[in-house]
């Protein structure tokens, strides 16, 4: 058994893309288990840029199999725009298969978080509009339409009736937005079933059998932890779990069968979207960072809100998720910024010291964070292969995590190249 899950610990865009493919080569099956196009996973080969939202990362250098499995939300539109275009780059997506579990991504669950989003205004969550939240909505009301059901003519028909009738009376009456055509939508995903239809499988027999007989399979996660529907800063999250425990639900894969769990943060802190950030810098230094960084959104382009590493709520993270291997990426950002600060507690509103996530949003807001100082460093460190020759202050800072949070840094990204990595242990 070889099995390896690589989930973001922060709010995502931790570079989980990029070491899902370094990972990738040696796996006989890459599979995405929860979150669906909202993700933007970014994979660099020499000066060529791939973004993949719904294809796993593993897509250009697997040999074996690429599955999206039944934990995902599907919009089979924009599977078939980005396989496309990965043909059209000269990359087969031949070993590309969908459960046939996994939920579909209607037009009106993406007109619906649009709505949402713009009626909220300024208390909107900041979603990437891609219709998420409502289909795994649907899911969990035991009303959403699943992939297989796009091959059953009857069975599409009736359910895209039964969904519009209550979603269209909603936009009608409360959005005062037009309603949605029943047979122009029938049309539309039973003819999207039909170019599927190679592609929809049972992936969770294939799954077990493939880690019973010793394969060796990656399961990508998507967002994050801080971004998860229970652990994150709920309501500010995603609709999913993107947590080591998310493989499971969302994979039909046994706890038993997880070995590797990988956790990846940046350096520092990042977060698209709104919602409590703790440890961001509002000011020069965070416009710096994104500059240096190249912070933002790999799906929606927006800036990406920066600030220091918070050990605190990766703590939190790396507890949820049972990590055992911790990889740290773009630590070629902070490169000549100066000296380096490292959240390690919270003061609490009435100055209470502590070192552990709260599940209460509102008080986090009140929260301060409180820093230790690390001394910075001004090499470039971005073609460095080997730990022994980066600077002594990058493995100061390298080492202060692994003490606090226990757990080894088996891999540090120092550039976003695939082969721009300083790998401290093989794990195969
Ligand atoms: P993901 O969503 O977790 O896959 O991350 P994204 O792809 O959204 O964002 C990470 C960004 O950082 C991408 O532009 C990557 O190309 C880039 N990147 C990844 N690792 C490194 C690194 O070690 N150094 C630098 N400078 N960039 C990196
Ligand atoms: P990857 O996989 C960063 C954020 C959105 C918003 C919240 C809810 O690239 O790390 P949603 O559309 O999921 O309902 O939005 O979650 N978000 C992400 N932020 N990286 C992502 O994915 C994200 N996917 C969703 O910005 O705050
Ligand atoms: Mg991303």
């Amino acid at each position: 058994m070889a099995t390896f899950v690589v989930v973001g610990l922060q709010y995502g865009d931790e570079g989980k893309g990029k070491i899902t493919d370094v990972l990738s080569s040696k796996s006989d099956y890459v599979v995405r288990f929860q979150g669906g196009d909202n993700a933007g996973h970014t994979v660099y080969v020499g000066e060529d840029k791939f973004v993949l939202h719904l294809l796993p990362s593993g897509v250009l250098q697997c040999k074996g199999k690429c599955i999206i499995a039944n934990g995902v939300v599907v919009n089979p539109k924009n599977f078939l725009k980005e396989t496309s275009q990965l043909e059209a780059r000269g990359y087969s997506t031949d070993h590309i298969f969908i459960s046939r579990r996994a939920h579909v991504i209607m037009p009106y669950h993406i007109l619906l978080d649009t709505y949402r989003e713009e009626e909220a205004g300024n208390e909107s969550i900041g979603t990437t509009k891609k219709g998420i939240g409502p289909c795994y909505e649907d899911k969990i009301a035991r009303m959403g339409i699943r992939m297989v059901d796009l091959l059953n003519p009857e069975v599409l028909r009736e359910k895209i009736n039964l969904n519009l009738k209550l979603k269209n009376s909603l936009f009608e009456k409360y959005y005062g937005k037009p309603k949605l055509d029943a047979d122009e939508v029938y049309e539309e995903f039973i003819s999207l079933g039909q170019a599927l239809v190679h592609r929809i499988v049972d992936t969770e027999r294939e799954l077990n059998e493939a880690i019973h007989s010793g394969k060796t399979v990656l399961f990508e996660g998507a967002q994050a932890l801080m971004l998860d529907i229970d652990f994150g800063t709920y309501p500010f999250v995603t609709s999913s779990s993107p947590s080591t425990g998310g493989v499971c639900t969302g994979a039909g894969v046994p706890p038993t069968s997880l070995q590797h769990l990988i956790g990846v943060a940046k350096a520092y802190t990042t977060r698209v979207g709104n919602g409590p950030f703790p440890t961001e810098l509002d000011n020069e230094l965070g416009e710096k960072i994104r500059k240096i960084g190249h912070e933002f959104g790999a799906t929606t382009g927006r800036p990406r809100r920066t600030g220091w590493l918070d050990l605190v709520s990766l703590k939190h993270a790396c507890m949820i998720n049972g990590i055992n291997n911790l990889v740290i990426t773009k630590l070629d950002v902070l490169s000549g910024i100066g000296e380096i600060k490292i959240a390690t507690h919270y003061l609490t509103e009435d100055c209470k010291k502590i070192d552990y996530f709260t599940s209460s949003t509102t008080k986090l807001y009140k929260y301060t964070p409180i820093y230790e100082t690390l001394e910075g460093w001004d090499e470039d460190i971005a073609q460095i292969k080997s730990y022994d020759e980066l600077p002594s202050a990058a493995k100061k800072y390298l080492e202060f995590i692994e003490k606090y949070l226990g757990i080894a840094v088996y891999l540090v990204s120092v550039g976003p190249e695939r082969s721009q990595n300083i790998i401290r242990k093989e794990l195969f």
